[in-house]
């Protein structure tokens, strides 16, 4: 659990002119979505980077989805990573490689120019300066004429179209792979924000975990989350025992591969506890709302972002939980890139919005 309090989130009023040409990176656990204005989105690639032994050294074979098509299924010289998947940066180096290859690739493939784009990157709530200042260098050394962090609930909740520049209380929950982010915004600014190691990811191993118990099925994480994607939910309802899906395995009693079909109401209950665990991060935010706050998000409610947000029925169970109004934001996936992108194109956002102690080369 890694908590933070307002005040230093944001560095007003250090901002120079910016240029035409502007990049908003979503640098997700799961997803890195870039988005260009003008352009919309111009990259969606997972988070993973493979890495080859090549005479005892390791390097980079691939990034992105090319990256994701050798997992699982790669000989012993190559392995597969996330360099983000422990809700933060587990890996600084391969974290700043796939930034510069994202870039490149954001760019058309070639690398930039000597005034390339001003880049504005939204990275973990819960990232500490270290990893601030690398994702920045990182950015820098890849081209970018000069690099801006927004935290990830900041760019949710712009990208979401709260009224964050009024003065009412918001709360935006971003549902990722590797983390949930709460973030409660007050007059411009964060007030408080929490992030907890759980979501997307959680939820396939949940999933996977079930399979086996119930149904003596060895699943992979990838089988996990396409059944999840596709009859997921986070309530167990009566009708959700009439929805099925299949997924494919390898039996643990007698080793030899077999399919079982799943409902969707078996699913609820494998989600149970992920789901559970999500709304007390959510409470545990309400709770840190001061009185004025707390009586804006009674009446405005809450809105869900992240992938996490298109599980079925998530957005009831935190309506039921909370008591308080719920709302899936329209584009949770690009939510954040767009987020990112409005506050570095509008002036007024880029005043308030744009944050952190700037890396200087
Ligand atoms: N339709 C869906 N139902 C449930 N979960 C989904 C759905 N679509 C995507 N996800 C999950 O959302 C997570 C990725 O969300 P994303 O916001 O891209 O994460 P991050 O910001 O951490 O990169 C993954 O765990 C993925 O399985
Ligand atoms: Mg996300």
């Amino acid at each position: 659990m890694t908590e933070r309090r307002g005040a230093s989130l944001f560095d007003f009023g250090r901002l120079k002119s910016f240029g035409a040409r502007h990049m908003a990176i979503d640098l997700g656990t799961a997803n890195t979505v870039i988005y260009v204005p003008g352009q919309g989105i111009v990259l969606d690639e997972p988070s993973i980077v493979a890495l080859e032994i090549v005479n005892g050294m390791e390097r980079v074979r691939a990034v992105g989805s090319d990256a994701k098509m050798l997992m699982g299924k790669t000989a012993d010289n190559i392995r597969t990573c996330r360099p983000l998947s422990d809700g933060v940066i587990n890996d600084l180096n391969l974290t700043e490689q796939m930034i510069s290859h994202f870039i490149a690739q954001a760019n058309g493939g070639h690398s930039l120019m000597s005034r390339g784009p001003e880049v504005v990157i939204g990275v973990p709530s819960a990232s500490t300066e270290v990893e601030r200042r690398a994702i920045q260098a990182a950015a820098i050394n890849a081209g970018a004429r000069d690099a801006w962090l927004i935290e990830k609930p900041v760019a949710a909740a712009i990208g979401a179209g709260l009224p964050v520049e009024e003065p009412v209380g918001s709360i935006v929950v971003d549902i990722g792979g590797g983390t949930t982010e709460v973030g409660i915004l007050a007059l411009k600014r964060p007030t408080y924000s929490i992030s907890e190691r759980v979501g997307g990811d959680k939820m396939d191993d949940a999933i996977a975990a079930y399979v086996r118990m119930k149904h003596n099925l060895e699943i992979g994480p990838a089988s996990a989350e396409r059944i999840k994607k596709e009859i997921g939910s986070a309530l167990a309802t009566q009708e959700g025992m009439n929805i099925v899906g299949n997924v494919g395995g390898r039996d643990v009693t007698v080793g030899n591969l077999s399919e079982i079909e799943l409902s969707q109401a078996e699913l609820a209950e494998a989600l149970h506890d992920v789901v559970q665990q999500i709304v007390e991060v959510v409470s545990r935010a309400i709770g840190h709302a001061g009185a004025e706050i707390a009586s804006d998000i009674i009446n405005h409610g809450l809105v869900i972002t992240g992938g996490g947000a298109l599980l079925r029925d998530i957005d009831t169970v935190l309506r039921n939980e909370t008591g308080l109004p719920v709302q899936v934001a329209p584009e949770p996936l690009t939510c954040v890139a767009l987020g990112a992108a409005r506050a570095l194109e509008d002036p007024e956002y880029r005043a308030e919005f744009v944050s952190v102690a700037r890396f200087s080369v």
